[in-house]
């Protein structure tokens, strides 16, 4: 049987093995993380430390599932190619284009006023800064809100790559 770790020439390329390697090792570490951060959860007994260790939590389990996929894309790519992998390919051009491109442009507007309405809200929040959660939750909203941009901006890349 074929499998990921196969040398023979009919079993995946260097890279591909190399790649798998790699991904699968990440896999375990994200769950060694995991698991640290729920034994961290569990011997403290301050509830401020719980709540963020349970959105580091929540973090680290969307990692683990994402290098979970990651390799087994990479598995349906090196050994059965004409599948559907689990991470979809980009098919971005035998899509409706148009359609995508005014929806991404209108999201993005969207992530936009919603990162200068948060910047007001961190100034508000000002004299609880170092007396409060509630600075910090702001704060990890404004990055998640740039990584809201950062994928929108993928998609209008790669969707507008074809049109012109
Ligand atoms: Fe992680
Ligand atoms: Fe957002």
């Amino acid at each position: 049987m074929t499998d990921m770790k196969n040398e023979s020439s009919a079993g995946p390329s260097a890279w591909e093995r190399d790649l798998h390697a790699h991904l699968t090792s990440h896999v375990a570490i994200e769950r060694g993380m995991l698991e640290e951060y729920r034994s961290a959860a569990e011997a403290s007994t301050s509830k401020a430390f719980k709540y963020l260790v349970d959105l580091l939590i929540e973090d680290e389990i969307r990692h683990h599932q994402i290098f979970l996929d990651l390799a087994d894309s990479l598995e349906t790519f090196a050994l059965k190619p004409g599948t559907d992998p689990k991470i979809p390919n980009l098919d971005f051009n035998q899509t409706n284009q148009d359609a995508i491109l005014e929806l991404t442009e209108q999201l993005l507007e969207k992530e936009q006023e919603d990162a200068l309405e948060l910047k007001r809200l961190q100034r508000e929040l000002r004299d609880v800064k170092n007396t409060s959660l509630w600075g910090l939750l702001v704060d990890l909203m404004e990055r998640d809100t740039q990584k809201h941009i950062a994928i929108l901006n993928f998609a209008k890349k790669n969707v507008g790559r074809r049109k012109r």
